[in-house]
């Protein structure tokens, strides 16, 4: 089968771009990524991806203004232009309009620094922090029009310390964002992943081993 050509859209110093960027060197990955595409042009992630000979591709969201449909339509003209089968948002900090996201319905991931459906939004770990949540993560969904919504194809948990400071919890959530990204996405990329009623089977079973990164 042919692998899938994956974009990443970013934002900023793109740790999660670079862990898919790495996964997808290992022979028999079922996705390349072939396009790196970021709103602001002095993202760091653009300079990783052009180190790895990645195209990149920069639409500014400031030149369009309010006008949030051109910015995603013109980000839609690159993605067709590079023949994209799946999009991964990588820390892209943009909301995108539901016409955007009905185009890649079922074919665009994001990944979340928290336990969906918990903490949604911005500072999730220090919301988690606050809540005096045990027990903290990431996931990887497929991209719905509300934001942070979507059916949930991976996460991927740590257990919160006492001593915890927001910082520290973020670098622990990252190591794991960095594993279950990689991981999701070889699962889509493969097609084993179905939807049913909104919720992801992996391999059409509901068996979690392949879904779930539990604490050490
Ligand atoms: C990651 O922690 C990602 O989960 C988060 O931004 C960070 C980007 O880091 N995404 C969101 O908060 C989306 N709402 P990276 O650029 O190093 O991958």
């Amino acid at each position: 089968m042919a692998k899938k050509r994956v974009a990443v859209l970013i934002s900023g110093r793109g740790s999660n771009m670079a862990a898919l960027i790495e996964a997808a060197k290992a022979p028999g990955y079922p996705a390349e990524i072939v396009l790196v595409l970021s709103n602001k042009a002095d993202a760091g992630g653009l300079d990783t991806a052009r180190n790895n000979g990645i195209e990149t591709a920069v639409v500014d969201h400031k030149i369009y203004g309010k006008d949030r449909a051109a910015f995603d339509r013109a980000m839609h003209q690159v993605l067709l232009a590079h023949k994209i089968d799946l999009v991964c948002l990588a820390g892209f900090m943009r909301l995108l309009t539901p016409e955007f996201v009905g185009l890649w319905s079922e074919r665009m991931l994001n990944i979340h620094p928290a336990l969906l459906p918990a903490f949604k939004g911005l500072d999730t770990h220090q919301r988690a922090l606050d809540a005096g949540a045990k027990v903290h993560g990431a996931t990887v969904h497929f991209v719905v029009p509300e934001m942070d919504a979507g059916p949930i194809i991976m996460q991927g948990a740590v257990a919160v310390r006492s001593d915890d400071t927001e910082t520290t919890l973020a670098a622990r959530v990252l190591k794991v964002e960095h594993r279950i990204y990689p991981a999701a996405l070889r699962l889509v990329a493969d097609g084993r992943v179905t939807l049913v009623d909104d919720r992801c089977l992996i391999d059409g079973s509901a068996v979690p081993d392949a879904s779930t990164l539990t604490p050490e």
